[in-house]
């Protein structure tokens, strides 16, 4: 299958993650990993599937992310397996209780990706998932690497 794999990333933890995602699909499937800012038009052509990652920051995706999402034409996913995720800070690690409400309100980066990628017609064939950071600027939390790789696999064969 032709794939894109897009992301942003601030501190590495997102590229990690992508970069991983691609590592394990890359000897099965033509396969293109790119940061978001370096997209070309000619990217999203004939794809079979998209994944999208983003860092969650302030409870969105990154404007970059979005923007690349809603420059796609209409239409331009349709038919294309599509997938996000994000990395993102776990609540129990984070003692308070404003953060913990407000991120029941308004979420994490993935759930949104994943509305704008289906808006594009993409088809979702897996729930959107997000990846933990031990800090505001990571690490990626141990195991995440090795979930994320069996995550992908799981979806795309
Ligand atoms: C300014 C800022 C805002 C953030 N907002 C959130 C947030 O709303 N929810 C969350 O779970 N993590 C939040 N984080 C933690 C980020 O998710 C974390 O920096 C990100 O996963 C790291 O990915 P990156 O290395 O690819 O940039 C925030 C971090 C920063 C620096």
């Amino acid at each position: 299958m032709k794939g894109l794999i897009v992301y942003d990333s601030y501190f590495g933890n997102t590229e990690k993650i992508a970069i991983h995602l691609h590592e394990s699909l890359k000897d099965t499937h033509e396969v293109k990993l790119v940061k978001v800012h370096n997209v070309e038009k000619e990217d999203i052509k004939n794809l079979e599937f998209i994944v999208v990652g983003s860092p969650t920051r302030a409870f969105k995706a990154t404007k970059a992310v979005m923007d690349f999402i809603r420059k796609i034409p209409k239409d331009g996913l349709l038919g294309v397996k599509s997938v996000a995720f994000d990395t993102r800070m776990n609540t129990k690690d984070v003692n308070s209780k404003i953060l913990n409400a407000l991120v029941n309100v308004f979420g994490y980066a993935a759930e949104p990706i994943g509305k704008a990628l289906v808006g594009k017609g993409g088809t979702v064939v897996i729930p959107p998932e997000g990846y933990y950071v031990t800090d505001s600027e990571g690490p990626l939390k141990d195991g995440e690497i090795e979930r994320a790789e069996k995550w992908i696999k799981d979806v795309i064969k």
